[in-house]
This record gives C-alpha cells, sequence and structure tokens, in this order.
C-alpha cells in the first residue's frame, strides 16, 4: 500500500479511545493516508496518542483538527455525537468525507440531520465490529480490525468515490467491509448483540440480589461464566448504546420475552415436545452459525469453499469397510419420518450436505428432529397436516432430489414457500416437476426455462391426475407420490424404464398404501402415514467407486459392508460384471424392506461392453466412475440412451470427457453418450471436476492407474454424499489428499 498513493490526504480523528487510536495508527502503518490528525478533549491521552506515535499530530481544537482534513472520523460516545457534530459543523469541508465507529447508526443519522439539516452524500455511517477488553489509547492496536468485519451504511445518494475510498481505507486496515441499511444494522444488532448484554447485565445483577448470591456465585458453573462475560462491559457505554438505539432493542426484547414466556409454559406443562423442538432448532443453529450467515441454514457454502484433490498413482486396494448410507434413503426417511405420527428412529443416516439439508428444511417447518449423531436420526413427526410455515426460503444447497421432492410435498400445504439451491442447482431443470403439479392444481413460479428459484403458493387444492412420465426418473416420479399423499383421489406415474422405488418401498414401511401395476405406481390421498424404524443401508452409489477402484488396481481385495442392492439401484454391478469384473455377492439379507449384502471384490481383467440402455436407470449415478472402468478394459465400451447424464449435478458426459482429455485419453461424445476405447494410458495432469461430487472421486479412482500425479480441482462438494471420503479411501490404498479450507 505504502508505493501507491494514500487515500486521503489528511485524517482527522475526533476521540482517541480503543477504536479511535486504533484506526489512527492502522491508518498510519499501511500508509493509507498522509497525516493523521488526532483530537480528545482529554489531554493527557492526545498528548500519550502523540507520545506512542499513534497519531502524527495532536490537534489543540476540534477547528485545527477538522480544517483541511478530507476524511473526519469521530469516535466519541455514541451519546456525544451531537455535541461533537457541532463543534465541527463550521470547520468541516465541502469535500470532506464525515464517518464515525458507533453501534448504533439511525441515532448517528439523526444528529447528523439535526446538526447540517440533512445527510450529505458525504457522510457515511460506520461501524466496526471488533473490540477488546482493554480501553483508551494505550491498548490501541493497528491489527484489531484485521479479519473482522465493518459496517457501513451509506444513504441512496452517497458519493460514490467517497464510499469507495472510505471501504477501501477499511479494508487497507485489514477489515472486511459489509454495505447494509441503517435501519437493518440497528435491527440486527439489536439482536445479536445489543439483546444479549442486556440479558447478561440482567441476569448478572438478578442473581447478585439473591440472599444466597455468594454460594451462586462461588459455584458458578463455566456456562455461567462463559454466559455472563459481557455484564462486565462498560456500562456507561452501553447505556448510550439502549438509549440510542432504543426502538429496535424494544421490538427484539419483546420477540424475546415472548418466546421466553412460551418457553416457560412448556416447562410449567411438563411439554417436552416444545422443549425438545427449541433446544434442538436452537442447537443446529449455533454449531452452523457461519453457514447460516450465509443465509444457508445448514449446508456449507461449497461454492465459496476450495478443495483439491491430489492423487498419486496407486496400488492394490484392500481392506474392509463400509460406506456411508444411502443418500436418496436418507432424505426419504427425514421426509416421511417428519410427515408421520409419531416418532421415527433412523439408523445409518447419511450426514451428507444433500441429506442435512433435508433436515434442517424440516426443522424450518416446525418439525423436531434430534441428532444427527453417527447416523443416528430420531424425527417427532407432526403428521401429514403438521408442517408449518418456514421464515424464509428453504435453502437446498446442491440437491436436486431435494428440491423436486420438496416441490410435490409443498405443492398442497397451506402455507408458500421458495425453494432454493446453489450455483449448481439453479441449473437444473424443475419444469419436469413443476409441468405435472401444475396439472394437479398446484401454483409454481420458477426462474426462466424452468429453473429454480421455485416459488410455491400454498392453499391449493390438489386433485390426482395419471402422469405417463416422458424420462425415467425416481425423482419425478417421487415428487408427484408425494403430492399424491394430499391430492383428491388417485395419482398415478408410469414410468418409461424400472427407476429407484424408494419412496413406494418407504411409503409401505410407513403404513401408507402405494399401488403397483407394472409400470404405473399410485397413492390414493388424504391417508396417515404411522412412524416406524429405518436401517439405512450404505450408499451402492459411493460403494460404486470402491467397486470400481478394487476392480482395476492389480492385486486389490476389498470387502464392501452391508450395501444397499435394491433392483432398481444394481446397474453398476450388473454392468461391471458384465465387463468381467470379480464381485462376489455374500450374505443377502432384507432390512427394513431393502435388500442388503456385504460385496467382495478383486481386480480383474475388465472388457469393453455395449452397455444395455435398460440398465441407464439403474446406474445412473454411476456412470463417471464406470467411465473410468472402461478407460482401463480391453476394447471399446460404447453408453447410449444417457442423455439425462448432462443435467446431472454436471452435464456429466462432457464434464468426464474434458477430464479423461486433461488426462490424455481420448473419447467420443455423443449427444446421449459416450465412446471409450479402452486400454489408454492415464497421464498425470489437472483435471476440472466442476463442483461435482462424484467426477470428483472418479477421477481419484483413475489415479490408481494413472502415470504420474493427478491434481482435481473444485472437490468441496464431494462432503455432499461422501463425508470423510478421502480418509476411507486412504485407508484402502488410493493415495489421495486433500488441500483447501475445509
Ligand atoms: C435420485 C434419483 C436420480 C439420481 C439422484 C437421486 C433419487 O435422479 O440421479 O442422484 O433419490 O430419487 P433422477 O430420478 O432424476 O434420474
Amino acid at each position: 500500500m505504502s508505493d501507491q498513493q494514500p487515500l486521503f490526504k489528511r485524517v482527522a480523528i475526533i476521540g482517541l479511545g480503543l477504536i479511535g487510536g486504533s484506526l489512527a495508527c492502522a491508518i498510519r502503518r499501511n500508509g493509507l493516508a498522509e497525516v493523521v490528525v488526532g483530537a480528545d478533549k482529554r489531554a493527557d491521552e492526545l498528548a500519550l496518542g502523540h507520545e506512542l506515535g499513534v497519531i502524527d499530530e495532536a490537534a489543540a481544537s476540534i477547528e485545527e483538527a477538522v480544517k483541511g482534513s478530507d476524511l473526519v472520523v469521530l469516535a466519541v460516545p455514541v451519546r456525544a455525537t451531537r455535541a461533537v457534530l457541532e463543534e465541527i459543523q463550521p470547520w468541516l469541508g465541502e469535500s470532506a468525507v464525515l464517518t464515525d465507529v458507533g453501534s448504533t447508526k439511525s441515532s448517528f443519522v439523526a444528529d447528523v440531520e439535526a446538526v447540517f439539516g440533512a445527510l450529505s452524500p458525504q457522510v457515511i455511517p460506520g461501524h466496526p465490529i471488533a473490540g477488546s477488553e482493554k480501553s483508551g489509547i494505550r491498548a490501541a492496536n493497528p491489527d484489531l480490525f484485521a479479519r473482522h468485519k465493518v459496517i457501513l451504511t451509506p444513504d441512496e445518494q452517497v458519493n460514490q468515490s467517497a464510499l469507495d475510498r472510505l471501504k477501501r481505507l477499511w479494508e487497507g486496515c485489514g477489515a472486511t467491509v459489509l454495505t447494509m441499511s441503517v435501519a437493518y444494522h440497528d435491527e440486527v444488532l439489536a439482536a445479536t448483540s445489543h439483546l444479549p448484554h442486556l440479558i447478561a447485565f440482567s441476569l448478572v445483577d438478578t442473581l447478585a440480589g439473591e440472599d444466597e448470591n455468594m454460594d451462586i456465585f462461588r459455584y458458578a458453573a463455566g456456562g455461567f461464566r462463559d454466559f455472563t462475560r459481557i455484564a462486565a462491559s462498560d456500562p456507561v457505554m452501553w447505556h448510550d448504546i439502549f438509549l440510542s438505539n432504543q426502538q429496535a432493542v424494544l421490538r427484539v426484547i419483546d420477540h424475546f420475552t415472548h418466546d421466553l414466556e412460551q418457553l416457560r409454559e412448556a416447562i410449567a406443562n411438563q411439554d417436552s415436545a416444545t422443549l425438545l423442538r427449541v433446544f434442538s432448532r436452537a442447537k443446529a443453529a449455533r454449531e452452523h452459525f457461519s453457514k447460516m450467515l450465509s443465509g444457508q441454514a445448514y449446508v456449507t457454502n461449497n461454492s465459496e469453499k476450495q478443495v483439491t484433490f491430489r492423487l498419486q498413482p496407486g496400488s492394490a486396494v484392500t481392506g474392509d469397510i463400509r460406506v456411508p448410507g444411502d443418500k436418496s434413503m436418507s432424505h426419504r426417511s427425514i421426509m416421511l419420518g417428519a410427515l408421520a405420527d409419531g416418532t421415527t428412529e433412523v439408523k445409518g443416516f447419511l450426514e451428507g450436505e444433500d441429506s442435512l439439508a433435508t433436515l434442517q428444511a424440516f426443522r424450518d417447518m416446525g418439525v423436531t428432529i434430534e441428532g444427527p449423531d453417527a447416523g443416528f436420526v430420531r424425527i417427532h413427526g407432526v403428521g401429514v397436516n403438521g408442517l408449518q410455515a418456514p421464515r424464509g426460503p428453504l435453502y437446498l444447497g446442491n440437491s436436486g432430489t431435494a428440491m423436486r421432492l420438496f416441490a410435490g410435498l409443498l405443492a398442497a400445504q397451506p402455507f408458500d414457500s421458495e425453494l432454493t439451491g446453489d450455483a449448481s442447482l439453479s441449473k437444473r431443470p424443475m419444469g419436469r416437476v413443476a409441468d405435472p403439479l401444475r396439472a394437479m392444481g398446484a401454483v409454481i413460479d420458477t426462474a426462466e426455462g424452468g429453473r429454480p428459484p421455485l416459488k410455491i403458493r400454498g392453499g391449493q387444492h390438489l386433485s390426482g391426475i395419471h402422469y405417463e412420465m416422458p424420462v425415467a426418473s425416481a425423482q419425478v416420479k417421487s415428487c408427484l407420490l408425494l403430492a399424491g399423499l394430499y391430492a383428491e383421489g388417485s395419482t398415478s406415474v408410469t414410468e418409461p424404464a424400472p427407476t429407484r422405488d424408494h419412496t413406494e418401498r418407504m411409503l409401505a414401511g410407513f403404513g401408507y398404501h402405494v399401488h403397483r401395476d407394472g409400470a404405473t405406481a399410485s397413492v390414493s390421498g388424504g391417508g396417515h402415514l404411522k412412524a416406524t424404524n429405518i436401517d439405512v443401508p450404505a450408499d451402492i452409489s459411493s460403494a460404486a467407486f470402491f467397486l470400481v477402484a478394487a476392480s482395476i488396481a492389480p492385486g486389490s481385495d476389498l470387502v464392501l459392508r452391508h450395501v444397499g442392492m435394491n433392483p432398481t439401484r444394481v446397474g453398476v454391478i450388473n454392468i461391471l460384471r458384465m465387463m468381467g469384473a470379480d464381485i462376489e455377492v455374500l450374505d443377502e439379507r432384507e432390512i427394513g424392506g431393502e435388500p442388503v449384502a456385504d460385496l467382495r471384490v478383486r481386480a480383474a481383467e475388465l472388457q469393453g461392453i455395449d452397455i444395455p440402455e435398460d440398465q441407464v436407470p439403474l446406474a445412473i449415478d454411476e456412470f463417471p466412475v464406470l467411465f473410468i472402468a472402461a478407460t482401463c478394459a480391453k476394447g471399446r465400451t460404447v453408453l447410449r440412451g444417457a442423455e439425462e447424464l448432462r443435467v446431472k449435478e454436471s452435464d456429466r458426459i462432457q464434464v468426464m470427457a474434458d477430464g479423461l482429455a486433461a488426462l490424455g485419453v481420448e473419447t467420443t461424445v455423443t449427444p446421449d453418450g459416450i465412446v471409450i476405447e479402452g486400454d489408454q494410458t492415464i497421464d498425470g495432469g489437472t483435471v476440472n471436476s466442476h463442483g461435482d461430487h462424484r467426477i470428483a472421486m472418479s477421477f481419484a479412482v483413475a489415479s490408481l492407474r494413472a502415470e504420474a500425479e493427478i491434481e482435481v480441482t473444485d472437490c468441496a462438494n464431494v462432503a455432499t454424499s461422501f463425508p470423510g471420503f478421502v480418509e476411507l479411501a486412504r485407508s484402502t490404498g488410493i493415495h489421495v489428499t486433500a488441500e483447501g479450507d475445509e
């Protein structure tokens, strides 16, 4: 910064407390102004500031500080603002920028208007969210704002260049600058800072007034100490803040008092359902604060995380492992559990971000869900008509399944809802569910081209329809069956080819009759679901990476436990066996209406094949890794009839072909598939997974037969379906490390 032009010529800091002093020395150290002048009524503090090198010049008066300064920063107590503004007013230059660092913003604006008559475009209220237990100029610290947030609340008429320079000044001090409206700032701070301080002051005061107060404090547990730490804050400052932010604070106190009263009642009435609902919702929110901050209830904003896989060529894959729970069943277990009467317990739930998004969405609709805890979840069902309106849009991350199934479920609710997702999900087609739902009577708006977000109008009356699905999609089928639970009469769906039938099986498990007639599944609306317990098997789609890994890596011998073997999901095993894979199915059993088995896979010479089209829907998620198998097989593999792959989390045909090309593997892409000549050398190189979890994991498998290091970028979304992939893969002999912020 120092070899660039300083942002301001002369900065006047009025008030040399901790914040003013820290800002002064941060500006000086980072060369953000030519001169920093300080003014403070306390002559000793001012002199000390100069002596300590916090400021360049100590001004003898406000006039001396303000005259000729192109930035004036008010760093005085909030309640002193108006008086100081009156002193500044005669000397403030026409083009000078005026800002402050106070904790409340409406009061600052009101003071400026009272003194100056109006808010000029050069006035930009500010609030650095930083502080320290220490106070005074001696505590001034040029790093105080580093990695902290500064909120600016400019008016619409603001002078853009002034705003830009002020932003750059704070950024130059290491802060992240956010802008928001004055009113919003005060509401947010009232809730997140002012109210907690009030409660802490009040609680400590109440307890200190009790007779046994000495004992109370003597035995005070750690929680009490943590909770009340902020009651030791500066009383005068907080007095100022509460009186300045009166309206917003009163609103949040009323809201909180109301909720506290409800908890009081719940305790008085032994109402454990309410207590559990509130506590588990709060626990989830507390554990996922930062995620909630980015407007996402539970899931991580993976598009902002950069994770890169680095892979060294491998040898044999061995071990005895269990991959995480089935994603499709995990989603459905939460959905049906929530709609059931009674309590449903789920074992083996996938704690991946997709199914967690579904879980959180139901919490947002008032369902009490305990866990997940090592795959165990307890859902306190609210009945088919028990969902409550969520407070805001339901954010479903990367999950197409969640969005499509929710569309069906929400189309019939009495309340409006909005479904949003990440960048990948926002590109995926939703017309395939919105159109038939509209035919049932739903009112749904989509963005252009039938893309998310989906805005669903509540209070509609749905009627059953018969729908011939143009594409073989379990998501569309499930969406319509879920809507059918609420529709008048019967809703039936005919599929052009068999697709996964977990919805039908699980509905039956919850005691809801699903009629099956060849390719048609139907339900009648108006029934009830009875809570049940669910044991989710390991996800065959996750097992698939290891089935291919062990098949292509010479000397491999791997056992995969408790794998879901639903006939509508075993396409990957069928295809690999046709290619000559050595997969033994052991101990086949049925658990909770779903077939399960252990699989033993040993390395084998694979042969290229023409993949039968009827296997496509049965292996729809496994093609990326099957392309790796085809690359290592002898002879040609041809895939046709798989255009659906182009609208998954990425265009899986093109993205795989591009990734293989980056490793020197040639393929021929067709509109509905790919042709891969086998026995090709896999070079080292860099592959872009385009944020698609299955592409990332497929190239991790490819490394086993690569000649040199493979780097796969944009891998954060592996957490959507396969948390712990890297560790598990390493335990079997795949040489993978993940770099980047997890
Ligand atoms: C899923 C169905 C499939 C699959 C997806 C999960 C489900 O999608 O690709 O990963 O849980 O119903 P389509 O039914 O759209 O093919």
